[in-house]
Protein backbone atom coordinates (compact mmCIF):
# COMPACT_ATOMS: atom_id res chain seq x y z
CA UNK A 1 0.00 0.00 0.00
CA UNK A 2 2.60 2.54 0.76
CA UNK A 3 4.55 1.75 -2.19
CA UNK A 4 2.03 3.38 -3.63
CA UNK A 5 3.05 6.27 -2.08
CA UNK A 6 2.15 9.74 -3.73
CA UNK A 7 3.03 12.93 -2.08
CA UNK A 8 -0.15 14.69 -3.44
CA UNK A 9 -2.49 12.75 -2.77
CA UNK A 10 -4.99 13.03 0.36
CA UNK A 11 -4.98 8.95 0.66
CA UNK A 12 -2.18 9.11 3.14
CA UNK A 13 -2.86 12.38 4.92
CA UNK A 14 -4.53 11.32 8.04
CA UNK A 15 -1.51 9.23 9.26
CA UNK A 16 1.26 9.20 7.02
CA UNK A 17 3.87 7.88 9.11
CA UNK A 18 3.13 3.96 8.63
CA UNK A 19 3.70 4.65 5.13
CA UNK A 20 6.91 6.68 5.49
CA UNK A 21 8.31 3.74 7.76
CA UNK A 22 7.72 1.43 4.90
CA UNK A 23 9.21 4.01 2.60
CA UNK A 24 12.68 4.11 5.06
CA UNK A 25 12.60 0.26 5.02
CA UNK A 26 11.70 -0.74 1.13
CA UNK A 27 12.33 1.71 -0.66
CA UNK A 28 14.06 4.93 0.18
CA UNK A 29 14.11 6.55 -2.74
CA UNK A 30 11.03 6.29 -4.37
CA UNK A 31 9.31 6.88 -7.52
CA UNK A 32 5.53 8.22 -6.77
CA UNK A 33 3.23 6.57 -9.27
CA UNK A 34 1.03 10.26 -10.40
CA UNK A 35 3.67 12.86 -10.48
CA UNK A 36 6.81 10.71 -11.26
CA UNK A 37 8.40 12.38 -7.99
CA UNK A 38 11.55 11.05 -6.57
CA UNK A 39 10.78 10.74 -2.91
CA UNK A 40 13.31 10.80 -0.42
CA UNK A 41 12.73 9.51 2.98
CA UNK A 42 15.57 8.73 5.54
CA UNK A 43 17.11 11.55 7.43
CA UNK A 44 20.64 11.29 6.18
CA UNK A 45 19.38 11.16 2.46
CA UNK A 46 16.97 14.33 2.93
CA UNK A 47 19.99 15.86 4.58
CA UNK A 48 21.88 15.66 1.79
CA UNK A 49 19.00 16.99 -0.83
CA UNK A 50 18.80 19.80 1.91
CA UNK A 51 22.83 20.24 1.66
CA UNK A 52 23.64 20.83 -1.68
CA UNK A 53 21.11 22.93 -3.47
CA UNK A 54 24.14 22.58 -6.42
CA UNK A 55 22.77 19.73 -7.35
CA UNK A 56 19.34 20.37 -6.12
CA UNK A 57 17.30 23.43 -7.17
CA UNK A 58 14.70 24.56 -5.16
CA UNK A 59 13.09 25.74 -8.58
CA UNK A 60 10.77 23.22 -7.66
CA UNK A 61 9.28 24.77 -5.15
CA UNK A 62 8.09 27.09 -7.43
CA UNK A 63 6.78 24.92 -10.12
CA UNK A 64 4.72 22.66 -7.43
CA UNK A 65 4.02 25.58 -5.16
CA UNK A 66 3.34 28.61 -7.53
CA UNK A 67 2.07 26.77 -10.99
CA UNK A 68 -1.60 26.49 -10.33
CA UNK A 69 -3.12 24.76 -12.85
CA UNK A 70 -5.38 27.15 -14.75
CA UNK A 71 -6.25 24.88 -17.72
CA UNK A 72 -4.47 26.94 -20.68
CA UNK A 73 -5.25 29.95 -22.10
CA UNK A 74 -9.06 29.35 -22.09
CA UNK A 75 -11.23 32.82 -22.31
CA UNK A 76 -11.73 32.29 -18.55
CA UNK A 77 -8.30 32.71 -17.57
CA UNK A 78 -7.86 35.62 -19.95
CA UNK A 79 -10.67 36.93 -17.96
CA UNK A 80 -8.67 36.58 -14.76
CA UNK A 81 -5.53 37.87 -16.51
CA UNK A 82 -7.11 41.04 -17.80
CA UNK A 83 -8.69 41.70 -13.98
CA UNK A 84 -5.65 41.08 -12.03
CA UNK A 85 -3.75 43.19 -14.09
CA UNK A 86 -6.56 45.95 -13.73
CA UNK A 87 -6.84 45.52 -10.27
CA UNK A 88 -2.79 45.26 -8.88
CA UNK A 89 -0.70 46.64 -12.37
CA UNK A 90 1.28 43.43 -12.10
CA UNK A 91 1.13 41.34 -14.83
CA UNK A 92 0.74 37.14 -13.49
CA UNK A 93 3.39 36.03 -15.51
CA UNK A 94 5.72 38.29 -13.56
CA UNK A 95 5.35 36.88 -10.65
CA UNK A 96 5.75 33.38 -12.01
CA UNK A 97 9.08 34.60 -13.47
CA UNK A 98 10.20 36.81 -10.41
CA UNK A 99 10.30 33.65 -8.43
CA UNK A 100 10.53 33.69 -4.64
CA UNK A 101 13.12 33.71 -1.72
CA UNK A 102 12.39 29.93 -1.33
CA UNK A 103 12.51 29.21 -4.74
CA UNK A 104 15.69 30.75 -5.85
CA UNK A 105 19.15 29.30 -6.01
CA UNK A 106 22.59 31.06 -4.98
CA UNK A 107 24.09 33.15 -5.45
CA UNK A 108 20.69 35.14 -6.35
CA UNK A 109 19.24 33.23 -3.13
CA UNK A 110 22.30 34.53 -1.01
CA UNK A 111 22.09 38.57 -2.09
CA UNK A 112 18.29 38.42 -1.07
CA UNK A 113 18.91 36.28 2.31
CA UNK A 114 21.67 38.75 3.30
CA UNK A 115 18.78 41.54 2.94
CA UNK A 116 15.88 39.75 4.56
CA UNK A 117 17.78 38.52 7.71
CA UNK A 118 18.16 42.34 8.51
CA UNK A 119 14.88 42.37 9.50
CA UNK A 120 14.88 39.06 11.43
CA UNK A 121 18.04 39.45 13.47
CA UNK A 122 17.65 37.89 17.44
CA UNK A 123 17.39 41.66 18.57
CA UNK A 124 14.19 42.50 16.27
CA UNK A 125 12.70 39.21 16.80
CA UNK A 126 12.92 39.54 20.97
CA UNK A 127 11.56 42.89 20.81
CA UNK A 128 8.39 41.30 20.08
CA UNK A 129 8.02 38.94 23.24
CA UNK A 130 5.76 41.43 25.25
CA UNK A 131 3.86 41.90 22.29
CA UNK A 132 3.26 38.39 22.31
CA UNK A 133 2.70 37.76 25.68
CA UNK A 134 0.06 40.97 25.31
CA UNK A 135 -1.52 39.02 22.57
CA UNK A 136 -1.87 35.94 24.51
CA UNK A 137 -3.06 37.32 28.33
CA UNK A 138 -5.84 38.91 25.80
CA UNK A 139 -6.52 35.76 24.44
CA UNK A 140 -6.77 33.46 27.22
CA UNK A 141 -8.98 36.03 29.40
CA UNK A 142 -11.46 35.21 26.32
CA UNK A 143 -11.20 31.73 26.86
CA UNK A 144 -11.21 31.63 29.98
CA UNK A 145 -14.51 33.77 30.10
CA UNK A 146 -15.86 31.68 27.72
CA UNK A 147 -14.87 28.35 29.44
CA UNK A 148 -15.19 26.43 26.05
CA UNK A 149 -13.17 27.67 22.57
CA UNK A 150 -11.43 26.39 19.54
CA UNK A 151 -7.55 26.60 20.49
CA UNK A 152 -6.92 27.00 16.74
CA UNK A 153 -9.61 29.52 16.30
CA UNK A 154 -9.04 31.37 19.67
CA UNK A 155 -5.39 31.60 19.94
CA UNK A 156 -3.32 29.73 17.43
CA UNK A 157 -4.51 31.78 15.20
CA UNK A 158 -4.78 34.97 15.97
CA UNK A 159 -1.38 34.98 17.71
CA UNK A 160 1.05 35.06 14.01
CA UNK A 161 -1.51 36.88 12.26
CA UNK A 162 -1.27 39.71 14.33
CA UNK A 163 2.80 39.38 15.03
CA UNK A 164 3.01 39.21 11.37
CA UNK A 165 0.73 42.09 10.14
CA UNK A 166 2.10 44.56 13.21
CA UNK A 167 5.77 43.68 12.07
CA UNK A 168 4.77 44.31 8.21
CA UNK A 169 2.90 47.51 9.60
CA UNK A 170 -0.27 46.65 7.76
CA UNK A 171 -3.44 48.47 9.11
CA UNK A 172 -5.04 47.22 12.20
CA UNK A 173 -8.38 46.99 10.57
CA UNK A 174 -6.96 45.19 7.65
CA UNK A 175 -6.00 41.96 10.10
CA UNK A 176 -8.71 39.68 9.35
CA UNK A 177 -8.15 40.04 5.95
CA UNK A 178 -4.80 39.22 6.32
CA UNK A 179 -5.73 35.39 6.98
CA UNK A 180 -8.33 35.14 4.53
CA UNK A 181 -5.77 35.99 2.06
CA UNK A 182 -2.97 33.99 3.83
CA UNK A 183 -5.92 30.77 4.14
CA UNK A 184 -6.49 31.34 -0.20
CA UNK A 185 -2.79 31.29 -0.74
CA UNK A 186 -2.38 27.75 1.00
CA UNK A 187 -5.60 26.67 -0.66
CA UNK A 188 -4.15 27.68 -3.71
CA UNK A 189 -0.63 26.44 -4.11
CA UNK A 190 -1.09 23.34 -1.73
CA UNK A 191 -5.02 22.53 -1.59
CA UNK A 192 -7.73 21.75 -3.48
CA UNK A 193 -8.01 24.97 -4.73
CA UNK A 194 -5.17 23.94 -6.86
CA UNK A 195 -7.47 22.19 -8.93
CA UNK A 196 -10.74 24.65 -9.43
CA UNK A 197 -9.55 27.54 -8.70
CA UNK A 198 -11.84 29.80 -10.64
CA UNK A 199 -14.82 27.88 -8.90
CA UNK A 200 -13.04 28.39 -5.34
CA UNK A 201 -12.72 32.53 -5.28
CA UNK A 202 -9.18 32.40 -3.96
CA UNK A 203 -7.75 34.23 -7.23
CA UNK A 204 -10.29 37.15 -6.10
CA UNK A 205 -8.44 37.39 -2.80
CA UNK A 206 -4.83 36.44 -4.37
CA UNK A 207 -5.60 39.98 -6.57
CA UNK A 208 -6.82 41.96 -3.47
CA UNK A 209 -3.77 41.11 -1.52
CA UNK A 210 -1.30 41.62 -4.52
CA UNK A 211 -3.10 45.14 -5.00
CA UNK A 212 -2.88 45.94 -1.03
CA UNK A 213 0.71 44.77 -0.85
CA UNK A 214 1.91 46.51 -3.85
CA UNK A 215 0.39 49.80 -2.33
CA UNK A 216 1.87 49.06 0.49
CA UNK A 217 5.27 49.03 -0.35
CA UNK A 218 4.79 52.18 -2.58
CA UNK A 219 3.64 53.84 0.57
CA UNK A 220 6.61 52.84 2.27
CA UNK A 221 9.12 53.78 -0.07
CA UNK A 222 7.88 57.14 -0.37
CA UNK A 223 7.72 57.28 3.62
CA UNK A 224 9.14 54.56 5.21
CA UNK A 225 8.42 53.09 9.18
CA UNK A 226 9.34 51.38 11.54
CA UNK A 227 8.59 48.58 10.24
CA UNK A 228 9.85 45.67 7.91
CA UNK A 229 8.26 46.62 4.91
CA UNK A 230 10.19 49.78 5.34
CA UNK A 231 13.39 47.43 6.04
CA UNK A 232 13.15 45.96 2.57
CA UNK A 233 12.27 49.16 0.72
CA UNK A 234 16.18 50.60 1.63
CA UNK A 235 16.34 51.89 -2.08
CA UNK A 236 20.41 51.35 -1.57
CA UNK A 237 18.76 47.53 -2.04
CA UNK A 238 16.64 48.11 -5.13
CA UNK A 239 18.71 46.58 -7.45
CA UNK A 240 18.77 43.26 -5.55
CA UNK A 241 15.05 43.93 -4.48
CA UNK A 242 12.92 44.95 -7.12
CA UNK A 243 9.63 46.33 -5.74
CA UNK A 244 7.88 42.98 -7.17
CA UNK A 245 10.36 41.06 -5.31
CA UNK A 246 8.86 42.43 -2.17
CA UNK A 247 5.51 42.21 -2.61
CA UNK A 248 6.42 38.22 -3.21
CA UNK A 249 8.37 38.23 -0.03
CA UNK A 250 6.05 39.98 1.67
CA UNK A 251 3.55 36.75 0.46
CA UNK A 252 5.67 34.42 1.59
CA UNK A 253 5.74 35.68 5.08
CA UNK A 254 2.31 35.91 5.15
CA UNK A 255 1.94 32.27 4.56
CA UNK A 256 5.26 30.78 6.12
CA UNK A 257 4.44 33.13 8.92
CA UNK A 258 1.00 32.39 9.60
CA UNK A 259 0.13 28.51 8.87
CA UNK A 260 2.86 26.67 9.82
CA UNK A 261 3.18 28.55 13.49
CA UNK A 262 -0.53 28.03 14.04
CA UNK A 263 0.16 24.15 13.60
CA UNK A 264 2.98 24.09 15.62
CA UNK A 265 0.75 25.24 18.73
CA UNK A 266 -1.87 23.08 17.12
CA UNK A 267 0.28 20.12 16.86
CA UNK A 268 1.92 20.13 20.50
CA UNK A 269 -1.36 20.69 21.85
CA UNK A 270 -2.86 17.88 20.07
CA UNK A 271 0.39 15.26 21.14
CA UNK A 272 0.06 16.34 24.82
CA UNK A 273 -3.73 15.48 24.43
CA UNK A 274 -2.39 12.10 23.22
CA UNK A 275 0.55 11.96 25.96
CA UNK A 276 -1.48 12.78 29.13
CA UNK A 277 1.86 11.38 31.40
CA UNK A 278 3.99 14.46 29.08
CA UNK A 279 0.77 17.02 29.75
CA UNK A 280 0.80 16.57 33.45
CA UNK A 281 4.59 17.10 33.39
CA UNK A 282 4.82 20.13 31.06
CA UNK A 283 1.79 21.56 33.63
CA UNK A 284 3.44 21.28 36.50
CA UNK A 285 6.94 22.64 34.88
CA UNK A 286 6.77 25.32 31.87
CA UNK A 287 10.72 24.68 31.80
CA UNK A 288 9.98 21.65 29.83
CA UNK A 289 8.22 23.79 26.94
CA UNK A 290 11.42 24.78 24.54
CA UNK A 291 11.64 20.60 24.55
CA UNK A 292 7.90 20.03 23.61
CA UNK A 293 8.40 22.99 21.00
CA UNK A 294 11.00 20.85 19.33
CA UNK A 295 10.44 17.42 19.85
CA UNK A 296 6.43 18.42 18.27
CA UNK A 297 8.80 19.96 15.46
CA UNK A 298 10.42 16.44 15.06
CA UNK A 299 7.16 14.50 15.96
CA UNK A 300 4.46 16.18 14.01
CA UNK A 301 6.34 18.67 11.90
CA UNK A 302 3.70 21.32 10.39
CA UNK A 303 5.86 21.34 7.04
CA UNK A 304 5.84 17.99 5.72
CA UNK A 305 7.54 18.19 2.46
CA UNK A 306 10.08 20.31 0.65
CA UNK A 307 10.41 20.09 -3.65
CA UNK A 308 13.70 20.29 -5.34
CA UNK A 309 14.95 19.90 -8.94
CA UNK A 310 17.93 17.81 -9.79
CA UNK A 311 20.27 19.56 -11.77
CA UNK A 312 22.20 16.68 -13.30
CA UNK A 313 22.20 12.75 -12.83
CA UNK A 314 22.54 12.20 -8.88
CA UNK A 315 22.96 9.30 -7.20
CA UNK A 316 21.47 8.80 -3.80
CA UNK A 317 20.86 4.98 -2.04
CA UNK A 318 22.05 3.16 -5.25
CA UNK A 319 19.19 5.14 -7.42
CA UNK A 320 19.83 6.97 -9.67
CA UNK A 321 17.62 10.65 -9.69
CA UNK A 322 17.82 11.80 -13.47
CA UNK A 323 18.42 15.60 -14.57
CA UNK A 324 15.01 17.48 -14.27
CA UNK A 325 13.72 14.95 -11.63
CA UNK A 326 11.68 16.38 -9.51
CA UNK A 327 12.55 15.38 -6.14
CA UNK A 328 10.06 15.27 -2.66
CA UNK A 329 12.05 15.47 0.66
CA UNK A 330 10.32 14.42 3.42
CA UNK A 331 10.65 15.81 6.25
CA UNK A 332 8.02 14.18 8.40
CA UNK A 333 9.46 10.66 7.95
CA UNK A 334 13.20 12.07 8.29
CA UNK A 335 12.42 12.90 11.67
CA UNK A 336 10.84 9.86 12.36
CA UNK A 337 14.06 7.64 11.08
CA UNK A 338 15.51 5.47 13.88
CA UNK A 339 18.37 5.69 12.90
CA UNK A 340 18.96 9.36 13.92
CA UNK A 341 16.34 9.22 16.63
CA UNK A 342 16.04 6.63 18.84
CA UNK A 343 12.47 5.32 19.64
CA UNK A 344 11.64 7.53 16.55
CA UNK A 345 7.70 7.08 16.49
CA UNK A 346 7.55 7.49 20.46
CA UNK A 347 6.67 11.29 21.58
CA UNK A 348 9.10 11.84 24.22
CA UNK A 349 9.62 15.81 25.40
CA UNK A 350 12.83 15.00 26.90
CA UNK A 351 14.59 13.93 24.05
CA UNK A 352 17.36 15.84 22.95
CA UNK A 353 15.39 16.31 19.18
CA UNK A 354 17.69 19.13 17.79
CA UNK A 355 18.69 17.70 14.42
CA UNK A 356 15.22 17.45 13.68
CA UNK A 357 14.61 19.09 10.11
CA UNK A 358 10.93 20.76 10.55
CA UNK A 359 12.73 23.68 9.96
CA UNK A 360 14.76 22.56 7.11
CA UNK A 361 18.17 22.96 6.80
CA UNK A 362 21.34 24.67 4.87
CA UNK A 363 20.55 28.17 2.60
CA UNK A 364 16.89 27.85 3.15
CA UNK A 365 16.63 27.03 6.66
CA UNK A 366 13.70 28.57 8.24
CA UNK A 367 13.85 32.58 8.18
CA UNK A 368 11.16 32.57 10.74
CA UNK A 369 12.48 30.01 13.01
CA UNK A 370 13.17 32.16 16.19
CA UNK A 371 9.78 34.24 15.76
CA UNK A 372 7.94 30.77 15.50
CA UNK A 373 9.78 29.63 18.73
CA UNK A 374 8.76 32.43 20.54
CA UNK A 375 5.67 32.83 19.48
CA UNK A 376 5.23 29.20 20.23
CA UNK A 377 6.70 29.54 23.56
CA UNK A 378 4.60 32.14 25.08
CA UNK A 379 1.07 30.72 23.28
CA UNK A 380 2.36 27.18 25.26
CA UNK A 381 3.37 28.46 28.42
CA UNK A 382 0.55 30.22 29.24
CA UNK A 383 -1.70 27.66 27.86
CA UNK A 384 0.01 24.04 29.60
CA UNK A 385 -0.97 25.10 32.92
CA UNK A 386 -4.97 25.12 32.08
CA UNK A 387 -4.55 21.59 30.22
CA UNK A 388 -4.88 19.40 33.18
CA UNK A 389 -8.23 21.48 34.04
CA UNK A 390 -9.05 21.07 30.20
CA UNK A 391 -10.69 18.41 28.30
CA UNK A 392 -11.05 17.95 24.86
CA UNK A 393 -14.66 17.97 23.01
CA UNK A 394 -15.24 16.95 19.68
CA UNK A 395 -12.72 15.00 16.79
CA UNK A 396 -9.37 16.20 16.48
CA UNK A 397 -8.70 14.44 13.05
CA UNK A 398 -9.75 17.23 10.89
CA UNK A 399 -6.67 18.12 9.28
CA UNK A 400 -6.54 21.65 7.27
CA UNK A 401 -6.14 21.34 3.52
CA UNK A 402 -2.62 20.90 2.10
CA UNK A 403 -0.37 18.08 0.88
CA UNK A 404 2.37 20.30 2.48
CA UNK A 405 1.11 21.56 5.90
CA UNK A 406 -0.14 19.19 8.40
CA UNK A 407 -2.07 20.32 11.17
CA UNK A 408 -5.70 20.14 12.95
CA UNK A 409 -8.57 22.69 11.41
CA UNK A 410 -9.95 22.76 15.23
CA UNK A 411 -9.15 21.79 18.94
CA UNK A 412 -12.33 22.48 20.81
CA UNK A 413 -11.52 22.38 24.89
CA UNK A 414 -13.45 22.58 27.48
CA UNK A 415 -13.16 23.35 31.03
CA UNK A 416 -14.32 20.52 33.35
CA UNK A 417 -17.28 22.27 34.25
CA UNK A 418 -17.80 24.19 31.37
C1 LIG B 1 6.62 26.36 13.12
C2 LIG B 1 6.72 27.26 12.22
C3 LIG B 1 7.53 27.11 10.96
C4 LIG B 1 7.95 25.99 10.30
C5 LIG B 1 7.71 24.54 10.67
C6 LIG B 1 8.71 26.44 9.15
C7 LIG B 1 9.35 25.59 8.26
C8 LIG B 1 10.17 26.01 7.24
C9 LIG B 1 10.92 25.13 6.38
C10 LIG B 1 10.93 23.61 6.45
C11 LIG B 1 11.63 25.91 5.49
C12 LIG B 1 12.60 25.41 4.43
C13 LIG B 1 12.03 25.35 3.03
C14 LIG B 1 13.00 24.77 2.04
O1 LIG B 1 14.08 24.30 2.37
O2 LIG B 1 12.64 24.77 0.85
C15 LIG B 1 11.27 27.28 5.79
C16 LIG B 1 11.74 28.36 5.10
C17 LIG B 1 11.28 29.63 5.32
N1 LIG B 1 10.49 30.06 6.37
FE1 LIG B 1 9.70 28.95 7.81
N2 LIG B 1 8.69 27.79 9.12
C18 LIG B 1 7.99 28.26 10.21
C19 LIG B 1 7.75 29.57 10.58
C20 LIG B 1 8.13 30.65 9.84
C21 LIG B 1 7.87 32.02 10.19
C22 LIG B 1 7.17 32.48 11.48
C23 LIG B 1 8.35 32.77 9.17
C24 LIG B 1 8.37 34.26 9.00
C25 LIG B 1 7.66 35.11 9.62
C26 LIG B 1 8.96 31.87 8.20
C27 LIG B 1 9.58 32.26 7.03
C28 LIG B 1 10.28 31.41 6.21
C29 LIG B 1 10.97 31.87 5.01
C30 LIG B 1 10.98 33.30 4.47
C31 LIG B 1 11.60 30.75 4.45
C32 LIG B 1 12.45 30.70 3.20
C33 LIG B 1 13.91 30.85 3.59
C34 LIG B 1 14.83 30.76 2.39
O3 LIG B 1 14.42 30.27 1.34
O4 LIG B 1 15.99 31.18 2.55
N3 LIG B 1 8.80 30.59 8.65
N4 LIG B 1 10.40 27.32 6.88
Amino acid sequence: MSLDYEPFSSAFRDDPYPAYAALREHAPVHRSPESGSWCISRYEDVSFVLKNPDLFSSSAMQDVLMDGDLGGLTPRYLWFIVKFLWQTRIHPFEIQRAGNLVSMDPPRHDAMRNIVNRGFTPRRIAAWEGRAREIVSQQMRLIEARGAFDLVEDLAIPLPVTIIAEMLGVEPDRKSDFKRWSDAIVALASGSAKENPFESGVLDSFAELFGYLKGMVRARRRAPQDDLISVLVDPAQQDVLRELDVVLFVVLLLVAGNETTTNLIGNAVNALLDHPESLARVAADPTLVPGLIDETLRYDAPIQLIFRTATRDVEIAGTTIPKGGMVTGILGSANRDESRFARADVFDIDRDARGHLGFGLGVHYCLGSSLARLEARVALEALVPELPRLKSVGPRNELIDSFLIRGRRHLHLAYGNA
